[in-house]
């Protein structure tokens, strides 16, 4: 639902802008978006992703479904436009955060092209970071960390990511994770890699 409001002046222009922040921070602020099917490792990537970016002096943030969707996204369920507002809402959290110099580390199916391509626009393109977190879907299942693979194969959860709602694979990442192929220390290497030289000052 869209309100609109011609009585509104954002200011975009703080006294204290981005680049002090950063400064102060000595990092660039980037949005670390994990894409990916329940189960596919998502959460844990960004858990030790986060400790690894810690330990080198970074300030981060990890935004997960399962946190927000009983915080700030509680009216939320699983339709299509629930989705989509989940991950509105999200990405102008996380273009907030980035605002404050702080790089989030983001774990959300965002099961859509137009879903992704949404939280890529409000962020901005220079600022996100896409890496697809891939497990074949019957890994996922196999896993079953949270027993929801098996509730929506008995029909209990209606609208389940992979099984009665579709993932559209990837198809502008950054970096793609096989975590069924790859260790979580190779993992977490291999996105640091990649985020490194876009945040160091
Ligand atoms: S998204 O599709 O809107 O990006 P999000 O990442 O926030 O999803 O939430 C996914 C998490 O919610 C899953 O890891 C799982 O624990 C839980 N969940 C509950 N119901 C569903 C469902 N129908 N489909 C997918 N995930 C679900």
């Amino acid at each position: 639902m869209t309100i609109s409001n011609n009585n509104l002046f954002p200011v975009h222009h703080e006294i204290l802008g981005r680049n002090e922040k950063e400064t102060l921070l000595n990092q660039h602020s980037k949005v670390i978006w994990l894409t990916g099917l329940s189960g596919a490792g998502k959460t844990t990537l960004a858990k030790h992703l986060e400790i690894e970016l810690f330990n080198r002096g970074y300030l981060t943030q990890v935004l997960d479904g399962d946190n927000v969707r009983t915080g700030i996204n509680s009216n939320l369920g699983f339709s299509d436009p629930d989705r989509y507002e989940n991950i509105r809402r999200i990405a102008e959290v996380s273009k907030l955060m980035a605002n404050c110099g702080v790089i989030t580390i983001n774990c959300f199916i965002s099961p859509t092209e137009e879903i992704r391509e949404m939280a890529r626009c409000i962020i901005g393109p220079d600022d996100f970071i896409e890496i697809y977190v891939n497990a074949p879907l019957e890994v996922c299942e196999d896993r079953d960390i949270k027993g929801l693979y098996s509730r929506a194969r008995r029909g209990e959860i209606k609208e389940f990511t992979g099984i009665s709602s579709p993932f559209e694979t990837p198809r502008q990442v950054d970096i793609e994770i096989r975590t069924d192929l790859l260790s979580i220390e190779e993992s977490v290497k291999q996105v640091i890699e990649l985020v490194l030289p876009r945040i160091e000052i």
